[in-house]
């Protein structure tokens, strides 16, 4: 039985992933409902997409909260708040220790294939340059469970897209970005359709159930 997810959706930039999933979510590709925005700042430019499909919006300061552990359970008292079923990272800086009630129930995207170009440090254009430096072929993005370090959690998908000789870090992370915005949508609605399962740091996506053709069942 597919559900209708309730997400939060953590930011610290610009929004375009999350604009991507309103954008999703909207067209019916994505069964979910957005219940709140997180912010890591007050001036961050993506809350005007949160803001233009009147979202509740928080913002949470790191220099408010006094330990990491009280900054991540102020983030995490207002997923509960809201009745988050899962916490979605899209381009949010801020590091943030998981709660055991939100193991494997927090997601992120990375734009690189994980483990190559990740780890702390490793974000936006960064991670472009060095994909291009080492002179990989190919790159792409990853969608992962997040556990308590940086890009390591297990890896729910990863979609690859072509590297070329004349590439520069803005022309790689154009192609890489289209791809996140197809691997985030999908990774949300395969969670929804109830087919992904976690045994360790292996994720098991099961196949789609297709009910029987009313000829095929065994009366
Ligand atoms: C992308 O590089 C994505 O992989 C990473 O954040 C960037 C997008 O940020 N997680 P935003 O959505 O434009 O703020």
């Amino acid at each position: 039985m597919k559900k209708k997810l309730r997400i939060a959706v953590f930011i610290s930039g610009t929004g375009r992933t999350l604009k991507n999933i309103i954008e999703r979510i909207s067209a019916g590709k994505v069964s979910a409902e957005i219940v709140a925005v997180i912010s890591s700042a007050a001036n961050v430019v993506g809350l005007q997409y949160a803001e233009e499909e009147s979202i509740p919006v928080e913002i949470i300061e790191r220099s408010q909260c006094g330990s990491l552990k009280e900054f991540s359970e102020a983030n995490f008292n207002v997923c509960r708040s809201y009745q988050a079923d899962y916490v979605v990272l899209a381009g949010y800086l801020r590091f943030l220790e998981i709660p055991k009630d939100f193991e494997n129930r927090v997601l992120n995207i990375h734009p690189s294939l994980i483990p190559a170009f990740c780890g702390k440090g490793y974000y936006g254009n960064i991670v472009h340059s060095k994909a291009l430096e080492y002179g990989v072929r190919v790159s792409g993005c990853t969608v992962h469970f997040v556990d308590q370090d940086y890009d390591r959690g297990p890896i729910i998908l990863q979609r690859t897209v072509e590297v070329y000789e004349d590439d520069t870090p803005d022309t790689l992370n154009d192609r890489v970005f289209a791809a996140e915005c197809l691997a985030y949508p999908e990774a949300l609605e395969l969670i929804a359709e109830g087919r992904v399962s976690v045994k360790g740091r292996k994720v098991k996506i099961a196949p789609p159930t297709t009910s029987p053709r009313r000829d095929e069942i065994d009366f």
